[in-house]
């Protein structure tokens, strides 16, 4: 097949990014550098605490990364050797290496049809010795917190979320990452709310969950900079701070703007047999997501992502095509037949700030002449 015409998307564009905010940022490295202000610093306090503010929980606190962030909430809340942890294979391989450098054992379960944690799931992997359920608001997207929260209390569980792709989802109005012991958030350049380089946080309501990560984050520093327990050096630097408390004060615009591009992918896609849409915006009062990612399933997925390929528009495949379970070298020994199912047929189309409504009605159209030159040619 040839493509009808060429028009370049990006998966991702990250100069246009910096180049749409350039002046802001060169103002903010300036201001940081002139004042020397790298680690630990008043920037940093304030976005905490305006970050806090956002997602409705008593604190946040900037760690190096999200998955620094997901070992400092297991180990805040207590979770240690010989605990299971329960979590959804369809996730970044780090959900599960946090448990794992927790000393935990990972219990993957499967996906649901919206390619979250499935609750049902959740029951049947509970044993004697799980201590936590850690669902991952995936895509932009929280998943049946009602269920699992039922879950947890039913067997004494906590919750604690991998919110690293869902700043700004909402679940029954209800921040990702507000629910459960702790949570982390991401701030990898791609992300929703993305800085220029690694950067994460944890959030929490709990006091002592708190406490135990200011000092896991900072070498095991108590108040006074007496050393109170083993630490690791996982800070949010203070310039990242001060670029993502700039972008928090736009971040709903940011939010508004990817809602409405995924509005226009699903009112097209929905048309198209062989694609499966993920959930549209507004369709479920109980959600409101943020689109991270646009995730959808397409028959024929490798074929279709090579006509895109060739017409210059970029996809990817999750998480380099397979859920955790499904790496060998980890030692899962777990089947889970639906997520294998769904990796067979998942693709990331293009949803950032820089496309325009003609790009993601050019992707979909692209994705329409796919469908009908190979069905005409099977005729
Ligand atoms: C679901 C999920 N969990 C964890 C992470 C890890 O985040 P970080 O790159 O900030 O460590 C990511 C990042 O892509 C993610 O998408």
């Amino acid at each position: 097949m040839t493509p009808a015409r060429i028009r370049s998307v990006p998966f991702f564009d990250y100069p246009h990014l910096f180049h749409s905010e350039e002046r802001e940022l060169t103002a903010i490295f300036r201001d940081v550098g002139m004042r020397g202000a790298f680690i630990l610093q008043e920037d940093l306090v304030r976005f905490e605490k305006n970050l806090a503010a956002y997602l409705g929980v008593k604190y946040s606190l900037g760690v190096g990364n999200a998955t620094d962030g997901l070992l400092l909430a297991l180990r805040a809340a207590g979770i240690g050797p010989g605990d299971e942890v329960i979590f959804c294979s369809h996730t970044m391989v780090a959900t599960a290496a946090a448990i794992h450098f927790a000393d935990a054992t990972p219990v993957p379960v499967e996906c649901g049809e919206d390619h979250l944690i499935d609750p049902e799931a959740v029951e049947r992997a509970v044993s004697p010795r799980t201590r936590a359920i850690l669902p991952t608001q995936l895509n932009g997207r929280t998943a049946d917190m009602q269920a699992l929260g039922l879950i947890a209390k039913r067997h004494t569980l906590m919750l604690v979320e991998d919110a690293a792709q869902a700043l700004g989802s909402r679940f029954q109005g209800r921040a990702a990452g507000s629910f459960g012991v702790a949570s982390a958030i991401s701030f990898f350049p791609a992300k929703t709310l993305g800085c220029l380089g690694d950067g994460g946080a944890v959030a929490t309501n709990d006091d002592l969950a708190y406490e135990r990560v200011v000092q896991l984050r900072d070498h095991g520093r108590g108040a006074d900079g007496e050393i109170v327990s083993w630490g690791l050096n996982s800070r949010l630097d203070n310039l990242q701070a001060a670029i993502l408390d700039f972008r928090l004060a736009c971040y709903g615009r940011a939010v508004e703007r990817r809602r409405a591009l995924a509005g226009i992918y699903d009112d097209r896609l929905h048309s198209i047999e062989q694609i499966k849409p993920p959930p549209g915006p507004g369709k479920d009062p109980d959600h409101f997501d943020v689109f991270q990612n646009y995730e959808i399933e397409a028959e024929r997925r490798d074929e279709l992502r090579a006509f895109l390929k060739s017409c210059e528009i970029g996809s990817a495949l999750p998480w380099g095509g397979k859920a955790v379970h499904q790496w060998p070298r980890l030692g899962f020994q777990t089947l889970l037949p639906f997520t294998e199912r769904v990796f067979e047929r998942v693709l990331l189309l293009p949803l950032n700030l820089s496309l325009t409504d003609d790009d993601v009605h050019h992707i979909c159209n692209t994705i329409e002449d796919f469908y009908q030159r190979s069905s005409s040619k099977s005729r």
